[in-house]
């Protein structure tokens, strides 16, 4: 077996001063709003999980799809030595991109990075027994400002897959952009997935599934919220809303208040006043058009280097080689 090495960059006290201050924020805005990054506790993790095997749920699919038929071309084309995987979640699709770089001889490193540690241990614990032979580094930190320093040990190939880009609304997309391509050098490699924008009735499909699995993992933010803050959230008094924002080109995931209701957050000295029909924002999931795509990984200094997409076209993967 070789090393397997867990780094934290985020600690508890670091992550619970950022919940408080994004609650603070949040919940004071009009109108309210959370970030998406408060999903994931273990629980939250183990639903998206589900999430992706769900028949509406398209993304996951599509992407495999892609990268199921060009995982080789990107392992010959980046001869990557480390897998930087951000976001990994459960590692499952990192998995045929780890395979070619394997044939391709090139891997020696694999470095997920995930905000929830929960996700990174399963992901670890995975990957061991399948390649053994694997060093991994796995980090837990939130994407963007704290990717400075990633470990490396050859080329290095940044993947961000699923769409999670998308979760970021475009001012700190290009910030993020930019960030990634500071942490390489020329020969280098970022492999992006974008969901593609489509009939609004299949998306909005995606994002609120017959089975309910989609409305559990959006009203899971509110249990993060009264376990770690000490809230009283009622999970029941909120309903699951999934709108298309034509003009903005995303889905809104919200949570509605079915009455009139008062919430106090004592872990975050907030008391809230939600009116009955108001709507609290939890989730943005940019939808994009491959033009887009193209500007704005520009405009955070990466080329297009190959461009490709699921046969129904659905879903988009994008690999840059750094110039
Ligand atoms: C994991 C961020 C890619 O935006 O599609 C799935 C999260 N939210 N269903 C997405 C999600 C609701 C997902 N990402």
């Amino acid at each position: 077996m070789r090393a397997l090495t867990i780094e934290r960059r985020l600690s508890d006290g670091y992550r619970h001063a950022a919940l408080r201050q994004d609650v603070l924020d949040g919940l004071s805005a009009s109108p309210k709003h959370l970030r998406p990054v408060w999903f994931y506790d273990a629980v939250g993790s183990a639903l998206f999980d589900d999430i992706t095997r769900l028949p509406e749920y398209y993304p996951t699919r599509a992407e495999r799809e892609i990268l199921a038929d060009r995982a080789g071309e990107i392992a010959r084309l980046t001869l990557a030595g480390t897998l930087v995987d951000l976001g990994s979640g459960s590692s499952a699709k990192t998995r045929l991109l780890l395979a070619a770089l394997r044939e391709a001889a090139s891997l020696a490193l694999y470095v997920p990075v995930d905000v929830s540690d929960t996700a990174l241990a399963a992901a670890a614990d995975g990957l061991r027994s399948d390649s053994p032979d694997l060093a991994i580094h796995a980090v837990q930190a939130d994407f963007g400002a704290q990717l400075t320093a990633l470990p490396r040990d050859g080329r290095c190939l940044v993947a961000f897959l699923g769409g999670t880009i998308g979760n970021l609304p475009p001012a700190e997309r290009a910030v993020f952009l930019r960030d990634v391509r500071r942490a390489l050098v020329p020969g280098d490699a970022l492999l992006l997935g974008a969901d593609l924008v489509k009939d609004p009735a299949v998306l909005v499909a995606a994002y609120d599934d017959a089975a309910g699995v989609t409305a559990r993992f959006n009203r899971n933010v509110l249990r993060v919220l009264n376990r770690e803050l000490g809230a009283d959230f009622d999970l029941g008094g909120f309903a699951h809303v999934a709108r298309w924002v034509a003009g903005r080109e995303w889905i809104e995931m919200r949570l509605r208040s079915v009455r009139r209701q008062v919430v106090s957050l004592p872990g975050a000295g907030l008391v809230v006043t939600f009116g009955a029909g108001e709507e609290m924002r939890t989730e943005i999931s940019a939808k994009f058009r491959p033009e887009g795509v193209r500007t704005e990984l520009a405009a955070g200094g990466f080329p297009l280097t190959r461009w490709w997409t699921d046969r129904a076209g659905r879903f988009g993967v994008a690999l840059s080689i750094v110039e």
